[in-house]
């Protein structure tokens, strides 16, 4: 099926991402100022930009992992199934974890995860996401840190993608479609 043509507007400049990661960054070391390593959790694929300017920023001993959960395929809606298309590849009992999400939006993703994450007994377990999307909130979930929030638009970049396309605009922009459906 062919895309419908459409243009990407600026809703979030490069800058001021890396301004908030950075304030961002300085909570983290706070909670997690006793750790002896903090494992940080990345959901693929749309947190893979976040993450790696997120650990960068983060003056504390590091593990990074990843997990993978399925989405939304090529369209714009959200499925309400979650299901773990890739788990970690280390044990996380007795750890210290920060999972890293690009966008909270049903709160599907993270709710399910979370409640995996923690039956496996880790220290502490604590959330961030770079964007977040209250007014769509379906699931119980609140996040321990967002970047920002943002309203119901569907954004793209920074990692965050439309039919995997637009991962790589270092801003975040909503999309716009050009021509009625
Ligand atoms: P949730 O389970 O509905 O909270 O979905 C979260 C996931 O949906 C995010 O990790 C994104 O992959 C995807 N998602 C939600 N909103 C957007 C958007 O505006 N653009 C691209 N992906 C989105
Ligand atoms: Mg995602």
């Amino acid at each position: 099926m062919p895309q419908r043509p459409y243009v990407i507007d600026q809703m979030i400049s490069a800058k001021a991402i890396a301004a908030r990661i950075e304030a961002l960054s300085h909570e983290i070391e706070v909670e997690f100022s006793d750790t002896d390593k903090l494992v940080v959790v990345g959901l693929l694929r749309g947190s893979f930009v976040f993450i790696a300017d997120l650990v960068r920023e983060i003056d504390l001993p590091v593990e990074v992992d990843f997990l993978e959960a399925s989405s939304y395929g090529n369209a714009m809606e959200s499925s309400r199934e979650v299901r773990i298309l890739k788990d970690l590849r280390s044990p996380i009992e007795g750890r210290d974890v920060l999972v890293v999400e690009d966008i909270v939006d049903t709160g599907h993703t993270l709710h399910h995860v979370t409640g995996l994450l923690r039956s496996r007994n880790p220290r502490r377990l604590k959330t961030i996401a770079l964007l977040d999307k209250p007014s769509r909130r379906e699931a119980p979930f609140r996040a321990d840190w967002i970047g920002f929030e943002i309203p119901d638009e569907f954004v793209v970049g920074y990692g965050i993608d439309f039919a995997q396309r637009n991962r790589n605009l270092p801003f975040i922009g909503k999309v716009r479609f050009t021509e009625a459906e």
